[in-house]
C-alpha cells in the first residue's frame, strides 16, 4: 500500500504506541513491591495495543515463560495469519520487573518486529551468553579468545584506552570469574542486578556509559537485543547456556547446539526490523514515565532497521 520509505515513517510511529501504553499501564505498580501486578497490566495493554494498531503477526519471542509469569506467549498470532506482510515479533512487556516492583532504575516496555520467519526460535532456551560491543568491533572478536584479549581488540578498535573501557554484566553468582578476568585485564565492570537489554544497547550505541556488554542473561532478551543493535548497527554475539537442570534436558532433547556462537545475523537474518523501547523507571537510556499535574511524560526510543535511524521521542500524554 505504502512506498518502503513511507512505511518506514509510518509504522514505527505506530509501533511506539504498544511500548508507550505498555510503559502507562505499569506505572502505578512502579516501587510496590509486586512483579506480576506490573507485568500483567503490561503484557495485558501490549496484547490490546497490537490488536488496535491492526498488525498482522506472530509472537516469536514471548516472555515470562521462565518465571511463570503473564505473558504474551509464544505462537499467539495477530490479525491476519496469512497477510503478505506477516511478522515476527519479539516483546518483554516489562524488562526489568524487579525493577519496576522495586522502583529501581532501567525497567522498559520493549518490542521488536521483523519479517516473518527472520527471528532465531530459541525453543526452551531460557539463558544465552552474550557479547555486545560498538559497530567497530563487528566482525572483529572472536569469542574463542580470552577474556583480556576480547578486552584488548575492543578498545583498540574503538580508540579507547583498556584501562578506560566499561563492560556491563549482569550482578549474578555465575559471573563470579568472569568478573575477576576483567579486572585482571585492567577494564572497569559496572554490575547491575537485572536488564541486559539496557546494557546491551548501550553496549552497542557510541559514547555511553557502557563499552561492551558479557555474561549470560535471558534468551529472550538476548534476540531482542540483537534486533535492536542489527537495526541501529553494532555487534552482538550469543550462545545458548542453559542454566535451569530442567533447561538443560529440554535443551539437549530439541538438539540446540550450546558450544557454537550465533552471529547477530543468525539471530535476527533481516535489516527490516523495527524497535521501540519506552522507559518505565528512568534509566541509563532514558527517562521513566514522569507524572505532572496534567500529563503523564513517557520517552521511547525508536529504532528503524531499514533507515538504520535512532529517534528519541518525548510524548506528553494527558492525564
Ligand atoms: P525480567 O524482566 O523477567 O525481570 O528479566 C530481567 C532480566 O534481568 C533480563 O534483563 C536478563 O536477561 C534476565 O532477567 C536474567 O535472568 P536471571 O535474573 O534469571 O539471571
Amino acid at each position: 500500500m505504502y512506498s518502503v520509505d513511507t512505511h518506514d515513517l509510518i509504522f514505527p510511529y505506530l509501533l511506539r504506541r504498544v511500548t508507550e501504553k505498555a510503559a502507562l499501564a505499569s506505572y502505578n505498580w512502579i516501587g510496590r513491591g509486586n512483579k506480576e501486578g506490573g507485568d500483567k497490566a503490561a503484557v495485558d495493554s501490549m496484547r490490546k495495543s497490537l490488536t488496535e494498531i491492526k498488525l498482522n503477526g506472530t509472537v516469536v519471542i514471548g516472555e515470562g515463560e521462565k518465571d511463570q509469569a503473564p505473558q504474551l506467549y509464544n505462537g499467539e498470532v495477530f490479525g491476519d495469519e496469512n497477510a503478505e506482510d506477516h511478522l515476527d515479533i519479539a516483546v518483554d512487556p516489562v524488562e526489568g520487573t524487579t525493577y519496576l516492583a522495586g522502583g529501581q532504575t532501567n525497567a522498559m516496555a520493549v518490542i521488536a518486529t521483523a519479517p516473518r520467519g527472520t527471528m532465531f526460535d530459541p525453543g526452551p532456551a531460557f539463558y544465552m551468553e552474550k557479547f555486545a560491543a560498538p559497530a567497530e568491533t563487528r566482525g572483529k572478536i572472536d569469542m574463542e579468545w580470552p577474556t583480556e584479549k576480547k578486552l584488548q581488540t575492543v578498545a583498540t578498535l574503538i580508540e579507547k584506552d583498556l584501562a578506560d573501557l566499561t563492560v556491563f554484566v549482569l550482578d549474578k553468582p555465575r559471573h563470579r570469574s568472569l568478573i575477576e578476568e576483567i579486572h585482571n585485564a585492567g577494564a572497569r565492570v559496572t554490575l547491575y542486578p537485572a536488564g541486559d537489554v539496557a546494557g546491551a544497547l548501550m553496549a552497542a550505541i557510541p559514547d555511553t556509559e557502557v563499552d561492551v556488554l558479557m555474561g549470560t542473561g535471558g534468551t529472550p532478551e538476548g534476540i531482542i537485543s540483537a534486533c535492536a543493535i542489527r537495526a541501529m548497527g553494532g555487534e552482538f554475539l550469543g550462545r545458548i547456556d542453559p542454566q535451569l537442570a530442567t533447561e538443560i534436558v529440554s535443551v539437549r532433547n530439541v538438539g540446540l547446539e550450546t558450544d557454537r556462537w550465533y552471529d547477530r545475523d543468525e539471530l535476527i537474518s533481516s535489516n527490516d526490523v523495527h524497535f521501540c523501547a519506552t522507559g518505565n523507571t528512568s534509566g541509563l537510556l532514558f527517562s521513566g514515565v514522569k507524572l505532572t499535574k496534567h500529563h503523564l511524560r513517557t520517552e521511547t526510543l525508536i529504532v528503524t532497521g531499514a533507515s538504520k535511524e535512532k529517534v528519541s521521542l518525548t510524548n506528553w500524554h494527558n492525564r
